[in-house]
């Protein structure tokens, strides 16, 4: 409560001195195609395990004091606690784990500072972006809390309007990575809590009226159609918009209404985007002089039975599931460079499809699959023990969905939004997970809603998806683990599947973990022998499945887990990547790439 009223008096306080306050204002899409500055860089930074930044000794919200007022510590016959101005830095974007050894498993506020130079314009907003921080962000600039924000990995920003001067300017944000029952993710999960600014930090600048989001797809019931809508953020919300995408010589002049909303449709044959052919058509977006630039592709998708449906034509989904982390380094990934090193070998692998578990990847992540013809399952991290009775735990993961959706709802590569995983049966859940699939097909009434279920043996041999959940999902998808967490990897010849609902089947894990190079029996648990045969079962049972659309092997690159603890196999890494830590590729790997071959010959 005293927050609230703290935040209340502060906003009164603020408004009075003719400043606005910023608030977390609704996501702003596109940030690559704006007029940008980046804040990336070397930031200064104090690790503060006690939180002695944000809290005085009771344990109460600092009113003056705390590190968000980034005081410089000169004037030594003051007392002052705290100093920014240290050799203490971290790269931004980046974790914080795998920059400094002694943060190596830290979980708690670290407080990183930004001194930058603006020039302010009278005729331009500002705004301050964040591509994602893990977990809590409280941000301050120039010594005022402008708003905070909870989820690890989708954006967010704030108007700083008014609130940035000329000259040098101070932007200090507080955060938090400590894992909690009541969060999303809760306090379990199978990989490393990276915390830190972990994306890139922007400013964008924009006309008073701009464009803030827009939605261009195929039309869900005329594949002829091409429809969308655009909104406008600010006080001309009437300002014509114009839409062009030049090469199918479509032009539309919109007039928004008194919300700043127009919608449209449009006739049109674009060639549609596949995974052969990742055709994206240039979108021009336009109002008053600002113009903006999007690639877009235009492609249908849906179910018939068993069947996913591309473009009116069946397609197997040879997938691999990929965590976000980058090769070699073994960090949070975040550029381009390092997402294109492990989609080329998916690619290279034989894959039209990655799951990116278990939570939004880095925007790029998803446009540079898109431009090679990849297929994506896109999750919000929805993860085991959640806590489904609790309100603000749901809606942490809508909001976490509906950013998610925000972001990346024309990408048209993303057929599936996926809102849990491996979540434990129970009224609770299936209440709490039926209202996420709600709204996921609310945002976005074209794409596929799924979520990774888990396996059921029925009976000795027999397994099957016995989860109420199946009836809300549009894809039967469930990690098995028949030949690791279940029996050894000849219980892969014994076990048929069978289901009663006629709906795609999408294996979303299976696998077994393996050290690159350790060789020995074919049950020698950690074994690259092991792996390999776990695999050549594990695909001969696959072809004994009626109706599987698609797997996604657990994992593509090995990742680290603080659950992994066998000295000199594991080291903190799941071992269960096709390929190690240092990019090396497992046998496992070619029997993989090895059936997705024969796969896309059967369904050219
Ligand atoms: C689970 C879970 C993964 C985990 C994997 C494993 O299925 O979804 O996040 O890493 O199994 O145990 O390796």
């Amino acid at each position: 409560m005293k927050k609230k009223f703290r935040k209340v008096l502060l906003l009164l306080a603020v408004s009075m001195a003719g400043v606005t306050l910023a608030e977390t204002t609704p996501q702003i899409i596109n940030v690559e195609s704006r007029q940008t500055i980046s804040l990336d860089g070397l930031w200064k930074t104090i690790v503060d395990p006690f939180e002695n930044g944000y809290y005085d000794y009771r344990r109460l919200p600092l009113k003056k004091g705390g590190y968000g007022d980034d005081v410089e510590y000169t004037d030594k016959t003051k007392l002052q606690e705290y100093d920014f101005a240290t050799d203490r830095t971290l790269f931004v974007p980046g974790d914080w784990n795998t920059q400094r050894p002694e943060l190596y498993y830290y979980e708690g506020t670290v407080w990183y500072r930004n001194r930058f130079q603006y020039q302010v314009k009278n005729d331009k907003r500002v705004f301050l972006h964040f591509a994602a921080v893990n977990y809590e962000a409280i941000v301050f600039v120039n010594g005022k809390e402008i708003g905070q924000h909870i989820g690890g990995f989708t954006p967010f920003n704030f108007e700083v309007t008014g609130l940035l001067k000329n000259g040098e300017n101070s932007l200090v944000v507080k955060v938090d990575n400590k894992r909690k029952f009541e969060a999303v993710p809760t306090v379990n999960s199978d990989w490393w809590n990276y915390g830190g600014i972990t994306r890139q930090v922007t400013l964008i600048e924009t006309q008073k009226t701009f464009v803030r989001d827009y939605y261009i797809q195929l039309k869900k019931t005329d594949k002829n159609i091409i429809n969308g809508w655009v909104q406008l953020d600010g006080n001309q919300l009437n300002k014509t918009v114009k839409v062009e995408i030049p090469e199918l010589k479509i032009t539309q002049q919109l007039t928004p209404d008194a919300k700043g909303y127009a919608a449209f449709e449009v006739k049109a044959k674009p060639t549609f985007w596949t995974p052969e052919n990742p055709k994206l058509y240039k979108v021009n977006i336009t109002v008053s002089d600002e113009v903006m630039t999007d690639e877009i592709g235009f492609r249908t998708i849906e179910t018939k039975g068993n069947q996913i449906i591309l473009n009116g034509k069946q397609v197997f989904l040879r997938g691999v599931c990929i965590h976000e982390e980058a090769a070699f380094r073994n960090g949070r990934a975040y550029s381009k460079e390092e997402d294109l090193v492990l989609l080329n070998w998916a690619k290279e692998m034989g894959c039209n499809f990655v799951r990116l578990a278990h939570y939004p990847h880095n925007e790029q992540m998803v446009r540079q699959a898109e431009r090679l013809g990849i297929m994506v399952w896109s999750e919000i991290p929805v993860y085991w023990t959640i806590q489904w009775t609790n309100p603000d735990t749901y809606k942490n993961a809508e909001a976490q969905l509906t950013d998610n959706i925000t972001r990346d709802k024309n990408r048209t590569n993303i057929i599936i939004w996926s809102i849990a995983n491996e979540t434990p049966h129970g009224a609770a859940r299936l209440d709490f997970l039926t209202r996420l699939a709600t709204k996921a097909r609310e945002l976005d009434p074209v794409r596929l809603v799924g979520a990774a279920m888990e396996k059921e043996e029925v009976k000795p041999g027999l397994m099957t998806l016995n989860d109420e959940l199946s009836k809300v999902m549009d894809v039967l998808s469930f990690n098995q683990y028949v030949g690791w967490y279940d029996g050894l990897p000849e219980k892969c010849d014994r076990v048929n599947w069978t289901f009663t609902e006629q709906k795609p089947i999408i294996i979303t894990e299976f696998g077994g973990g393996a050290l690159y190079g350790l060789r020995g029996g074919l049950t020698e648990h950690f074994t690259e022998d092991y792996q390999e045969d776990l695999y050549i079962r594990s695909v001969n049972m696959f072809k004994r499945i009626p109706g599987l659309a698609g797997t996604t092997p657990w994992i593509l690159k090995d990742f680290r887990s603080p659950r992994r603890q066998v000295r000199d196999v594991q080291d903190d890494f799941n071992r269960k990547g096709l390929i190690s830590d240092k990019g090396q590729k497992k046998k496992a790997f070619f029997v993989m790439k090895k059936w997705y071959n024969e796969l896309k010959e059967q369904y050219k």
